[in-house]
């Protein structure tokens, strides 16, 4: 029963798992992608800046995405929670439509002075499958072309009904399309990130059958600006729309999406995720001529009518461009990187650290990586951290935080050095050896 284990998270982890299929609706919380066996808390009662309490009430500090990315504020901002409750307060659900609606409109473009129009969603997934459907609309063409990851919807899966390795560099080996039609086999068209190969070979000879190049801008490391002017040429060229999925690169190093500093701009860019500070809300930004589709299509959805996410949506990209938070996440995450060389190098390991600064992965390069990360974060969490390979920069990294952080990354790569040597280390794991997770290849 719920009642009787809901102070205790390994109990109710294993209940979860007879009521719930999968535990946890995200595939990237699952807890055996960090500590299978029960010691990975699992569930939350609160949280606030970076830090959370299990609901066992123990406190830890959170240096891992900071919940899958969408709080770079850090969880519980007061402001966010204000407009929030005030939103709750003035009805958050109504027969006529919140005006926040179109604040959040003329703000999306003042920061995208290339885009004309918006429609929004309130997760990231559904945002991408609006796009893919706007664009099929627009040049009436079936196929898209693509590169990277983009949600669980059939669109997206379907490129595994082709190949069951299609979707491996993007996002996970292994996947298979149950459930998806069959129908829909080849209509997705992967590429490779930045392939100058797949540029020649992939993309220019299909894009005149493509409704749409779909990318993210930005994955374990930025494209070379040749490879996206080529890109863009190709897609223009050929009446092929180009977007960029900012999903998760949008608000990391500046007040917008990433694609801006790159300076190319597409035809649809696509938000989610940290556009409201944990709130759920999705944006899809869009030139007139093929946002206006969206009335000729059906694309209609209650709760993309509530009015916290748009309300909190305005208050965040107001609070992100006061604080400057670009320049903070991309300083901070210069910190995170330099702990974890200066952290290998003192434990002499070699060590490959990965992404833009903002949104930072290490791997140590010793023969049982999965056993070093599953130590990694057994050890981290004995100190009361929430670690993985992988930690996204947020606002509450204090620097008393990065200093406890780094201690504990000096002492734990020092130990997995010492156990990798006398070969102890699968044998120092508590439990079983961690699931690996997603992949943000470089290509
Ligand atoms: C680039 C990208 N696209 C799409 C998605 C899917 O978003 P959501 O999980 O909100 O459906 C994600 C989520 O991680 C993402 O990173």
């Amino acid at each position: 029963m719920y009642k009787n284990f809901k102070k205790n998270s390994k109990k109710l982890q294993q209940y979860a798992a007879n009521l719930i299929p999968g535990t946890s609706q995200l595939f990237g919380k699952k807890p055996e992608l960090y500590l299978p066996g029960g010691k990975w808390p699992t569930y939350y009662s609160k949280a606030k800046g970076i830090n959370v309490w299990g609901i066992d009430n123990k406190k830890y500090s959170d240096f891992t995405m900071v919940g899958i990315g969408t709080s770079v504020l850090g969880y519980s901002d007061p402001d966010i929670n204000k407009v929030a409750i005030d939103a709750i307060k003035r009805s958050s659900m109504n027969t006529l439509n919140p005006p926040e609606d179109v604040e959040l409109a003329e703000l999306l473009i003042k920061l995208h002075p290339w885009a004309e129009n918006v429609r929004y969603c309130r997760t990231g997934g559904e945002s991408m499958s609006v796009a893919i459907r706007l664009a099929r609309a627009y040049n009436n063409r079936d196929k898209i072309l693509f590169c990277g990851y983009h949600g669980w919807h059939d669109w997206y899966l379907s490129a595994n009904l082709k190949s069951k390795k299609s979707l491996n560099p993007h996002l996970l080996p292994g996947l298979e399309p149950i459930g998806v039609p069959k129908s829909l086999k080849g209509s997705v068209i992967p590429f490779r990130f930045n392939n100058f190969e797949d540029l020649e070979k992939i993309i220019k000879k299909k894009a005149k059958y493509c409704a749409a190049i779909v990318m993210e801008p930005c994955r374990e490391k930025l494209p070379s600006k040749d490879y996206l002017i080529e890109l863009k040429k190709i897609a223009t060229k050929n009446n092929t729309l180009l977007i960029f999925d900012e999903i998760t690169s949008g608000w990391r190093v500046d007040t917008c999406g990433i694609h801006m500093n790159l300076g190319i701009y597409p035809d649809m860019a696509v938000f989610g995720k940290t556009i409201a500070n944990g709130i759920a809300m999705g944006a899809i930004i869009g030139k007139k001529k093929i946002m206006k589709n969206a009335t000729k299509t059906f694309l209609s959805s209650a709760f993309w009518t509530e009015r916290i996410g748009p309300s909190c949506a305005v208050e965040f990209i107001k609070k992100h461009k006061r604080l400057n938070l670009g320049q903070k996440l991309v300083k901070k995450g210069k910190q995170i990187k330099e702990i974890w060389k200066d952290s290998a190098k003192n434990a002499n390991l070699d060590i490959e650290i990965n992404g833009i600064d903002p949104l930072a992965s290490f791997k140590l390069n010793i023969p049982d990586w999965n056993f070093g990360i599953t130590y990694f974060i057994q050890e981290m969490l004995k100190k009361k951290i929430l670690a993985s390979d992988r930690c996204y920069s947020n606002y509450k990294h204090s620097d008393k935080s990065l200093k406890k952080y780094k201690e504990a990354c000096n002492e734990i790569f020092s130990k997995i050095s010492f156990l990798q040597k006398s070969r102890k280390l699968k044998n120092s794991l508590e439990g079983p050896v961690k699931q690996m997770g997603f992949k943000r290849l470089t290509n």
